[in-house]
């Protein structure tokens, strides 16, 4: 398609980050991606109020459909979207997706990429399912409000669920880093003695299904990048930390969430950390705290307690 026989862009959404060679992203466009923290939330515009879209597509299938049909319902008749994911996390399923919502697709492929851009059809086709299947549930099996596409969105992880069984009963004022859907947070939240609990998660969606699924007065919820965090005086720190970014494994990121954990602690108290065995993290938590006392060691994870 030719983007200079295109009408006026009057107003563009991205999706994610997009690589900007692989698609033009005009200045002064608005970022609706759920994992960057701040951004808009396209379930919230009206129906036609965008010109264009960029779309880097979620892997996940149901997260993805719901994304790209949320996208094609915010443009104007006309508005241009532009979908694009690697082939192979989504890409190759990309136009034939678009296609079953009635969008003309032109494909292109580079650099492992699948490029779709379609005009917005008017007559939209079947996108009532996507959205029905990509929108926030309580899963009965699970018992919590959940949405595709957050952390292990429809069942237990397992290792959240082993670190629920080592945690002794908190007290004072502390934080859940990464809080997912919320599931540890409830547990630390039976201790009565717990005055004070900070929930964080980058993702937009854990934190609304974290607040659905944790009505406690003692909690305040943000959406945020742990990294950025400015916490002191904590008693305690609970968390189950990432180890992907963008798809990727990155140590480096649980490395950080045990930084700032040393950061927000006040002396004496103490982080619960459930990791994954073959994680390298008791090389970051030795210097940082006083006393590192491994726990338990099963189903591939262990859990730490770590004195600061
Ligand atoms: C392994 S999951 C644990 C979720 C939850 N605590 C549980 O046990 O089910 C890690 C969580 O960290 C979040 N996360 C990833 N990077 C983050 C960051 N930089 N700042 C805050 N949260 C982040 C993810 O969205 C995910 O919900």
């Amino acid at each position: 398609m030719d983007r200079a026989a295109l009408p006026d862009i009057i107003s563009t959404g991205i999706y994610g980050t997009p690589p900007t060679e692989l698609a033009e992203q005009p200045s002064g466009s608005t970022q609706f991606s759920p994992l960057i923290p701040g951004s808009g939330k396209l379930e919230d515009l009206a129906e036609g109020s965008l010109t264009e879209m960029v779309l880097l597509a979620p892997p996940g299938t149901v997260e993805r459909r719901y994304a790209t049909a949320l996208a094609l319902k915010a443009l104007a008749p006309e508005g241009v979207l532009t979908a694009l994911a690697p082939k192979d996390k989504g890409g190759s399923r990309l136009a034939k997706e678009l296609k079953s919502f009635g969008c003309a697709v032109d494909e292109t492929s580079k650099r492992h990429y699948r490029i779709c851009i379609c005009r917005q059809p008017v007559q939209l086709a079947s996108i009532e399912e996507a959205l029905s299947e990509g929108a926030p549930r309580f899963d009965e099996a699970i018992g919590f409000w959940t949405q595709p596409g957050v952390f292990s969105w429809n069942r237990l992880d397992p290792g959240s669920a082993l670190l629920e069984q080592h945690l002794p009963a908190l007290s004072g004022k502390g934080a859940d880093f990464g809080c997912g859907i919320g599931i540890l947070s409830g547990t630390i939240l039976k201790s009565s003695k717990v005055t004070h609990l900070t929930l964080i998660d980058i993702d937009r969606r854990a934190t609304e299904m974290t607040a659905r699924n944790v009505e406690d007065a003692r909690v305040e919820i943000r959406w945020a990048d742990v990294r950025n965090l400015r916490l002191a005086g904590l008693d305690f720190v609970v968390m189950n930390p990432p180890f992907h970014d963008g798809g990727a494994e990155d140590q480096s990121l649980g490395q950080s969430f045990i930084r700032k954990a040393a950061e927000s602690l006040r002396p004496g108290g103490v982080l619960w950390l459930v990791a994954n065995r073959h994680l390298p993290y008791e090389g970051v938590l030795k210097p940082l705290f006083k006393r590192v006392t491994l726990h338990a060691e099963a189903s591939g994870y262990k859990i730490y307690e770590a004195q600061k």
